[in-house]
């Protein structure tokens, strides 16, 4: 593993909290990074132990001495996106660290912050010298991370690339998307492409249709101010949701990795088309900190949409996703046809479905026909079922371990190149040019009443 320092930009944040500082815990405790300094910068007043006790909150049955390690090695620098002082002052922090520990040069920088500061920080760090774009000349790598979301329309997302292309190759930028990290999500490639069983049935000869579901039970959590400027069409369909509708559909790449996987994902994301959606609002939502009291922002999305190509022309792809609903689910379902058959005509055999249950468990569901024990003239329907949680539950690391870790390996196939990103968002934009209907629904249901008619009006029903 790569010697280096990460700094982490928004380290006060939510992020950094609940999931950055815990997983550089747990790598640290299986040995998967050793000589890695971190130094966490934002605009707050704040030591480092009060940053450091607010992410332990979040680690399980937490080792000791590796987390003295982690502590050790935390530091932290006061920064003020457009100040380029405090850049110097944490371009010197950063370079005595490195001599500290001997980093050898390797610097990973995170922007754990909002879209807003993208084109700004990355100019500072550019000017400071902090990072330099790639050249053979370097001392160690230069890398750089933006969370998501990378824009917020598809205007928004090409000025942030062309700001920061000035700054880095496309080869040192990450733009990451925790869900590619997913262990389900990233299992999806090699059950398609390796099982002989699915492959030649995966296009519109044998599908019938896929929903791709994304459903929390939790609402904003506290993050009005951001979410309100978003909406659940930003928030996790652009990115999350539209990047499991390309692994689900993409044609096989040469190789599961960096570019190869990429170009394929991002001709799925080019060929997307919108036919109809509903939006909704829970009930409550305008009644959240920081949420306008007349807030037309979506917590919940509907979408039908189709992929103009020959393996899937004619296939329907159902996409919803909202807060505060019924159940936390992610999942994909994927629908065969219906076999016709002159002996089952009494009792027709129901559809096959195959369903990649990402969270909160994750497996493979197969769902078949077979007799009913006792009667030779009766189907029933029984699940074949991997269940990736019960076997490998203690050993499955989080998405954003493995997310960092790639990184530090320099593998980008489970980051979103600049053209992927961009297409993402005219898929959202062009949602939102379509002006949907936006309508209310209660706490703990399954959206809005209006789904019954969406679903009566295109022949389908949810899965659940
Ligand atoms: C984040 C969204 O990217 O993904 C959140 O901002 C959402 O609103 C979350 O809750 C869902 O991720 P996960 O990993 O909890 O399913």
């Amino acid at each position: 593993m790569n010697d280096g320092a990460l700094i982490i930009l928004g380290v006060t944040g939510d992020l950094a909290k609940r999931k950055l500082i815990p997983a550089l815990y747990h790598l640290f405790k299986k040995n998967r990074i050793q000589n890695v300094a971190i130094i966490g910068a934002s605009q707050d007043d704040v030591v480092p132990s009060v940053i450091l006790e607010r992410a332990r909150q979040h680690i399980r049955d937490i080792d000791e001495q590796v987390w003295q390690k982690l502590c050790n090695r935390f530091y932290y620098q006061k920064l003020d996106f457009n100040k380029s002082d405090d850049y110097s002052a944490l371009k010197k922090l950063l370079e005595l660290v490195e001599k500290k520990y001997s980093l050898g040069g390797n610097r990973l920088v995170y922007l754990a912050c909002a879209a807003h500061f993208f084109c700004d920080i990355t100019n500072q760090l550019g000017q400071s010298g902090i990072t330099q774009k790639h050249t053979s000349q370097n001392r160690g790598w230069h890398r750089i991370i933006y969370e998501k979301p990378f824009g917020r329309d598809v205007q928004s997302a090409h000025q942030i690339n062309e700001c920061i292309a000035r700054w880095f190759d496309e080869s040192q930028i990450y733009r990451v998307d925790h869900y590619l990290t997913k262990e389900l999500v990233s299992n999806i490639s090699l059950l398609r492409f390796t099982n002989c069983v699915f492959e030649p049935l995966w296009n519109n000869r044998y599908i019938d249709h896929i929903q791709i579901i994304l459903s929390e039970s939790v609402g904003i959590e506290n993050r009005g101010a951001y979410y309100d400027k978003y909406g659940a069409l930003r928030d996790v369909v652009q990115n999350h949701m539209l990047e499991l509708l390309a692994m689900t559909t993409m044609e096989a790449p040469q190789r599961l990795t960096g570019d190869y996987i990429r170009n394929e994902r991002v001709k799925v994301l080019e060929s997307v088309r919108i036919v109809d959606g509903i939006l909704g609002q829970y009930d409550t939502y305008q009644q959240e900190a920081h949420v306008a009291a007349d807030s037309n922002t979506e917590t919940f999305a509907a979408l039908y949409l189709t992929i103009e190509n020959n393996r899937w022309a004619g296939v329907p792809f159902y996409l919803k996703t909202g807060k505060y609903l019924d159940k936390y689910e992610v999942a994909i379902h994927i629908k065969f046809k219906q076999v016709d058959h002159l002996f089952t005509k009494g009792t027709p055999p129901e559809s096959n479905w195959l369903t990649i249950r990402v969270a909160p468990d994750a497996s493979f569901i197969l769902s078949l026909n077979a007799k009913t024990p006792g009667r030779s003239d009766q189907l029933m329907i029984v699940p074949m079922e991997f269940c990736h949680s019960c076997l490998y539950s203690e050993s499955t690391p989080d998405a954003y371990e493995v997310l960092l870790e790639e990184v530090l390996a320099g593998e980008q196939a489970t980051s979103v190149r600049f053209d992927e990103i961009e297409s993402a968002w005219k898929v959202i934009d062009t949602v939102y040019a379509k002006q949907l209907p936006l309508y209310s629904y209660k706490h703990a249901t399954t959206g809005p009443e209006e789904l019954t008619q969406f679903c009566t009006n295109h022949g389908m029903r949810w899965r659940s």
